[in-house]
């Protein structure tokens, strides 16, 4: 049976907002935390775009907040699915802030997430494979695997962080009966 592909362009979401006071910190640039809810949003939309099922986040790679987004910008962020493992999928999104008096355009951030296809019993399901086209998308897409090998061993890390802490007595504020 031939195996189900999507075009890594059909999996492409792209939303705006304008950054309001509400948004910002006491300097005036925006939340991390809110912009870090944008980025999973509208990368969960992609991943749904591939699979045209449930999804959820299984991990966020480092964020890399590279220029402060300030009240009154506009905020753009791009998400694709740029590789497909058996029923994971790796989304990269790219935000780019505005100055809407000055048009002068910066990329505010980049990441890498993962979210894994579920079926009607929440077990992970195979998804469709990710197809590149471009050059650009040929390059994001060789590059996953790699990147998917680095995350079974970050995941192997935090499993044994999760033992430490499982056999650990201790609080973090040093007071017995910890055991998570
Ligand atoms: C994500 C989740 C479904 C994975 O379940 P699991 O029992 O570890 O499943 P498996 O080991 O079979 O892994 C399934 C796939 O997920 C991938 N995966 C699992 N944990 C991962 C992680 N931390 N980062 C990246 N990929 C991960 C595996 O590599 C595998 O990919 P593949 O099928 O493409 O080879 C499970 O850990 C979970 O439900 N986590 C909570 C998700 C959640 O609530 N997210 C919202 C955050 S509040």
């Amino acid at each position: 049976m031939e195996e189900k592909t999507v075009r890594m362009k059909d999996t492409v979401s792209i939303k705006t907002a304008l950054v309001f006071p509400q948004d910002t910190n006491m300097h005036g640039t925006m939340f991390g935390g809110k912009l870090l809810a944008y980025i999973d949003d509208i990368a969960s939309i992609s991943a749904m775009k591939l699979c045209r099922g449930p999804v959820v986040t299984a991990s966020i790679d480092s964020v890399d907040f590279i220029k402060p987004i300030r009240e009154g910008d506009s905020v753009t962020l791009e998400a694709m699915v740029t590789w497909t493992g058996r029923s994971s999928m790796e989304v990269l999104v790219k935000v780019t802030a505005e100055h809407l008096m000055t048009g002068e355009k910066s990329i505010a951030a980049l990441s890498f997430l993962t979210f894994v296809s579920l079926d009607e019993s929440g077990k992970p399901k195979p998804v469709p494979k990710v197809v590149p086209e471009t050059n650009q998308e040929k390059w994001l897409n060789e590059t996953g695997q790699r990147r998917a090998r680095y995350r079974k061993t970050r995941k192997n890390q935090s499993k044994e962080l999760i033992a430490f802490f499982a056999q650990s007595e201790e609080d973090f504020n040093g007071t017995q009966g910890g055991n998570v």
